[in-house]
């Protein structure tokens, strides 16, 4: 059986080393993992005053939320958090109340800086975030990615083979969660 995942970059910018990063994992994924990107970017500024009707942009986005059975968070980390745009997209997806897109979808957490804890703070505030909106999180391995020129090339290719391995290895376990998690699902009591 295979299984949709959308992928979160937490990064706008277009020269982005998480945006690598994510292209790299399109390509290690095993194949019952199909990788799929939802874009963050274009979203607007959430506010309470668009529950009654939320724009084209953040129905489309929430459309494509609802349509992935599991999500992939690559994110960087801003002064020691996520990036606002991660925030945003994360707040408009829990709303309007009632309509959570993330409850009970399994989801994973990743992450890549030049700095030597590799996103490990912004990864913590997210899991809490994540926990809130009851999304049930890949606990272990743990993925933190130190990045280093040449790392990961422009088409994704991960050019240091403990890495690849590695990164193949976390998302073979995320297959083995989302497997458990969504078959759990299916069992009613
Ligand atoms: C950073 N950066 C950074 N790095 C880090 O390891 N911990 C941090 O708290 C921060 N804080 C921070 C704040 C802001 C506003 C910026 C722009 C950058 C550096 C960051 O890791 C680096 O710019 C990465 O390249 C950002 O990832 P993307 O955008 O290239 O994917």
């Amino acid at each position: 059986m295979s299984y949709t995942v959308g992928v979160f970059v937490g990064s706008t910018a277009s020269d982005s080393i998480n945006k690598k990063l994510a292209k790299a994992l399109v390509k290690l994924a095993p194949p019952e993992l199909k990788l799929v990107d939802i874009p963050i970017g274009k979203l607007p500024l959430y506010s309470r005053d668009y529950d009654a009707d939320f724009p084209a942009e953040a129905r489309a986005f929430k459309a494509s939320v609802d349509a992935v059975d599991a999500i992939i968070f690559v994110t960087p980390e801003y002064n020691r958090s996520i990036p606002g745009a991660l925030k945003n997209a994360i707040d408009w997806g829990s709303r309007p109340w009632g309509s959570n897109s993330f409850a009970k979808k399994p989801s994973a957490v990743t992450g890549t800086s030049p700095g030597h804890i590799s996103t490990a703070v912004a990864q913590q505030h997210l899991r809490s975030i994540l926990s809130f909106v009851n999304s049930p999180e890949l606990a272990n391995p743990e993925c933190y990615i130190h990045f280093t020129e040449g790392l990961i090339d422009d088409d994704g290719n991960v050019t240091v083979p403990s890495t690849e391995e590695f990164l193949r290895h976390w998302l073979q376990e995320f297959h083995i969660f989302v497997v458990k998690v969504v078959g759990a699902q299916k069992i009613t009591v």
